[in-house]
């Protein structure tokens, strides 16, 4: 059924399930870390998972690096440094490869930063939210706006060039200027890229059980048509339904998930995929969710959560629900290579999406601005049970 003639690029995934404190809104795999890291032991679990899985990409090139949480910032540098050595140790990395490492306002003090990028970090991702010290205390942050503008500032002094700020908008009882006031602040700070999710309540959450008053839709179309304005003015190119970049600078990591690239994943919870072009499948595995399970676990299969080959109808879904977030949507050839299915496979649902203007008539496949609007819609024509593809 499947036919891949190439694999795609490969990056990894490393996933740090710690936090201060969980946020009321995050349904992220993150614990609050009440009785201290075991560090040193987490790093030997991950570089442990991380040699039980060589076989799977033997020869295999890996293209960026992701350390995410949770809170990667609550370890230490001599930590992160050990890990990027075993895995530098480990797996053929490209020499330029971007590697991140997400970091939350309240736990950086002077001197991490640059630590963490003499380590070989060298781009990070900082969770600052809003710069509203009233919204911060509402969405139970624990930092304030002057350690957010703090932390930019402190990655500028510690020489990355490139690092991402997390924004939300539709925080509870947020008007439009209050949410461009926060992207100006933030565009002020000048990152070269900017995340810009709109707050959702996700089931599992303080926040679902306990929802706050959250803006109407026409406020939400407000924020979202002000704030996008005010991105394309200052130069903040949208390429991805919450990912603005400037001067090119995307998120290599997250362009290759978007792109249906394959991934493998370490850490509690983590998620992979990997081609396998011998079986001619694709394989998805997931370790185990909780830490402390994790880590009992590490030495073995017993650290593997769960496994599935996803069948031609779900890597279908899979690709179309992730290329086309991109602004640049996709090509017939990126299709074809990635989920080794052909093109003909799609052709018949995506001419319906043509003719109603979900999507742009030519090549490369991708939203007209209706479609992104009802990209849901758009997605739900592909589900088997619909009768189409
Ligand atoms: C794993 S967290 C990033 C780093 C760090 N944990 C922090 O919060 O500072 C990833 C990002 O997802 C976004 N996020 C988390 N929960 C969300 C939600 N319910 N709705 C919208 N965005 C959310 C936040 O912007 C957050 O920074
Ligand atoms: S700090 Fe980040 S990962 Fe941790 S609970 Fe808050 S949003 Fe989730």
């Amino acid at each position: 059924m499947f036919h891949f003639t190439t694999l795609p690029p490969l990056s990894l995934y490393v996933h740090i399930p710690w936090c201060v404190r969980k946020c009321p809104y995050c349904d992220f795999n993150s614990h609050e870390a009440s009785a201290g890291l075991p560090e040193r032991q987490y790093i030997d679990a991950l570089l442990t998972d991380l040699d039980l899985e060589l076989p799977a990409v033997w020869g295999r090139v890996v293209s960026s690096i992701f350390i995410g949480g949770g809170t990667p910032s609550l370890f230490s540098a001599e930590a992160i440094d050990r890990l990027l050595a075993g895995i530098r140790a480990r797996l053929r990395c490209k020499p330029d490869m971007e590697i991140t490492l997400e970091a939350n306002p309240g736990t950086v003090e002077q001197g991490r930063f640059r630590e963490f990028r003499a380590a070989g970090i060298n781009r990070l991702s900082i969770g600052v939210q809003s710069f509203d010290d009233g919204m911060l205390g509402k969405i139970g942050r624990i930092h304030g706006r002057r350690e957010a503008i703090r932390a930019v500032e402190l990655a500028h002094d510690a020489d990355f060039a490139s690092f991402n700020l997390d924004l939300m908008f539709g925080l509870p009882e947020q008007t439009p200027q209050q949410a461009l006031a926060d992207l100006t602040t933030a565009m002020d700070l000048e990152p070269a890229h900017l995340s810009w999710y709109q707050l959702t309540l996700e089931p599992n959450t303080y926040f679902h059980r306990h929802p706050p008053e959250l803006p109407d839709d026409d406020m939400l179309w407000e924020m979202q048509r002000l704030g996008q304005a005010s991105l394309a003015e200052r130069g903040y190119t949208q390429y991805e339904v919450s990912a603005y970049a400037r001067n090119g600078m995307q998120c290599r990591h997250n362009m290759n998930y978007w792109q249906y690239g394959d991934y493998l994943g370490i850490g509690a919870g983590a998620h992979q995929k990997l081609t396998d072009a011998n079986q001619q499948l694709i394989r998805r595995s997931w370790k185990l969710k909780n830490p402390r399970d994790y880590l009992a676990g590490a030495h073995g299969e017993t650290r593997i959560g769960g496994t599935s080959e996803p069948d031609a109808a779900e890597v279908v879904l899979e690709f179309l629900m992730n290329a086309l977030r991109l602004n640049a949507g996709f090509t017939t050839a990126l299709f074809e290579q990635t989920t080794g299915l052909s093109y003909e496979r799609i052709r018949p649902t995506l001419d319906r999406a043509r003719q109603r203007e979900l999507l742009e008539p030519d090549e490369p496949w991708r939203c007209t601005e209706l479609g992104r609007r009802f990209l849901n819609d758009l997605l739900a024509e592909f589900v088997p049970d619909n009768g189409h593809a």
